[in-house]
């Protein structure tokens, strides 16, 4: 039997590991509107910190969702995945920094110029956003990627994007878990690298092609992991989340 400060030590140390996975999850509120969102966010706030507005609850509650859940004390990662020419995405990226999200995205496929205006636009911000370079959406795979004229394999094709984003002085990636460690290495330990597609064992794929589990995900270098169906669509939104923490919390 344990002695009782072995057994503290022990807690501690679980319960800072918990604490640990809880700065590393953000869940997708991919919520039809603001009210279906704050219900969510009401059952998930005591164990989730970052919450991820992307483009169905943008598009339908507009941005003062992101303030709304920004005063409540939440991280947000805004996930409005910018594709234009350059000087209409550096001027999306002013105006979402105002809102006081963390993190946001912007497509790698945009292109060089596209990326070097988006990081620009945020030079002489104090404390600003993480900007992610979105590579290979987590839905796409070889035969989807040949469909649009990119004759690459996935993990080809996320690293010559991601090479393109560091060119720009960018240094958060969103990719799947499988490209994950090569881009840990591409980056370095300063690389904020965002996986989704993530679903526990056994969980329903949907539509997503290269996904893992939380702890494959973090063991290959993910810094923070992306879930939304499989804790949003559980009967009990707060108990799935709990489970992933705990999954993640053994392999922080
Ligand atoms: O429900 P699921 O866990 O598949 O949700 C994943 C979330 O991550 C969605 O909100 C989706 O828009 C986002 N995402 C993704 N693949 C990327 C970038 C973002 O699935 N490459």
């Amino acid at each position: 039997m344990s002695a009782p400060n072995e057994l503290n030590a022990n807690l501690s140390a679980g319960d800072c590991r918990m604490a640990k996975a809880r700065k590393r999850l953000i869940v997708a509120l991919d919520a039809p509107h603001a009210q279906a969102a704050m219900e969510l966010v009401a059952r998930l706030e005591g164990s989730c910190q970052w919450f991820k507005v992307g483009l169905e609850l943008f598009t339908a509650a507009g941005p003062s969702i992101v303030e709304t859940l920004a005063a409540r004390g939440h991280s947000i990662f805004l996930d409005l995945k910018f594709h234009d020419i350059p000087n209409t995405v550096a001027g999306a990226v002013r105006s979402a920094t105002t809102l006081g999200a963390r993190m946001m995205t912007l497509h790698a496929s945009g292109g060089p110029a596209m990326l070097a205006a988006a990081h620009a636009a945020l030079a002489g911000v104090v404390d600003p956003p993480e900007l992610l370079a979105v590579t290979v959406l987590t839905s796409m795979d070889a035969a989807q990627l040949s469909a649009v004229g990119a004759e690459r394999t996935p993990a080809a094709q996320v690293e010559l994007l991601a090479r393109m984003g560091l060119a720009a002085g960018l240094r958060g990636f969103v990719c799947s878990s499988k490209e994950v460690a090569a881009l840990r290495s591409l980056a370095g330990p300063e690389g904020v690298l965002v996986v989704p597609g993530i679903r526990p064992a056994g969980g329903a794929i949907g539509d997503q092609k290269r996904v893992a589990t939380p702890a494959e995900a973090l063991r290959a270098g993910a810094s923070f992991l992306v879930v939304g169906r499989p804790i949003t669509q559980a009967a009990n939104p707060a108990e799935a989340a709990e489970k992933i923490l705990q999954e993640m919390a053994t392999a922080v």
